[in-house]
């Protein structure tokens, strides 16, 4: 049975664009692959504890001692086991906020979900075939050197071993010149389209 694991950092909660748009893709999702078993890791709920000197030294000592099977770990665990994943962060300061960024630094383990082989080179250990990356931005960056969020999610994803990032984006929403409702219409039905194809 497959198993989508979704990463909610919509920090802004019921009042996320972000996360309308992740989930209209996800009820599609559902509705295509009504087997998959989706799994939400709502950032906000879990407050992950940045690596502050005594967590790292928490997880340098376990990792050090092997135990990869610690609590510590379950977050990367989780995420190299997702056949599929869904990312949704609103576009925060041309990236996306700490919350995610929190939770990256705390997936990113070696030997769980990367690792090296015998020449030193880096291995992607995650199972995923696609994560996709759900955003929603205030102004116009697609495509621009300014951009930041989908490059970090493209090269975590080369790291990861997970071979396609595919990036669900609407943006222009807070230019008082364009008609929001109009932009966010239209990037749902983008959703339901990608959702029958992802
Ligand atoms: C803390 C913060 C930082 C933001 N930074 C940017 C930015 O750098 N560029 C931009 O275009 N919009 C920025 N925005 C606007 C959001 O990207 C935009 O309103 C987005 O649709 C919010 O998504 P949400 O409705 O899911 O919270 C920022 C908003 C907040 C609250």
């Amino acid at each position: 049975m497959e198993n989508l694991l979704f990463i909610n950092a919509c920090v802004r909660g019921e009042r996320s664009r972000t996360l309308k748009l992740a989930r209209r893709f996800l009820e599609g999702y559902q509705k295509a692959h009504p087997d998959t078993v989706i799994t939400q890791r709502d950032l906000c709920a879990q407050r992950l504890q940045p690596q502050y000197p005594e967590v790292l030294a928490e997880r340098d000592e376990l990792w050090a001692a092997g135990k990869l099977d610690q609590p510590m770990f379950e977050p990367a665990r989780e995420f190299a086991a997702a056949d599929k994943i869904v990312v949704a962060a609103p576009f925060w300061d041309l990236c996306f906020p700490a919350v995610l960024k929190i939770y990256l630094e705390r997936i990113s383990v070696t030997d769980v979900t990367f690792g090296y082989d015998d020449q030193g080179a880096m291995v992607g250990l995650c199972r995923a075939s696609k994560l996709l990356y759900v955003v929603t931005r205030g102004g116009n960056y697609a495509g621009t050197d300014l951009e930041m969020g989908t490059p970090m999610l493209r090269a975590l994803c080369a790291m990861y071993g997970i071979p396609e990032l595919i990036t669900l984006a609407t943006e222009g929403l807070d230019d008082v010149r364009q008609d929001k409702q109009a932009l966010l219409d239209a990037a749902l039905l983008r959703a339901d389209a990608l959702a029958g194809e992802f």
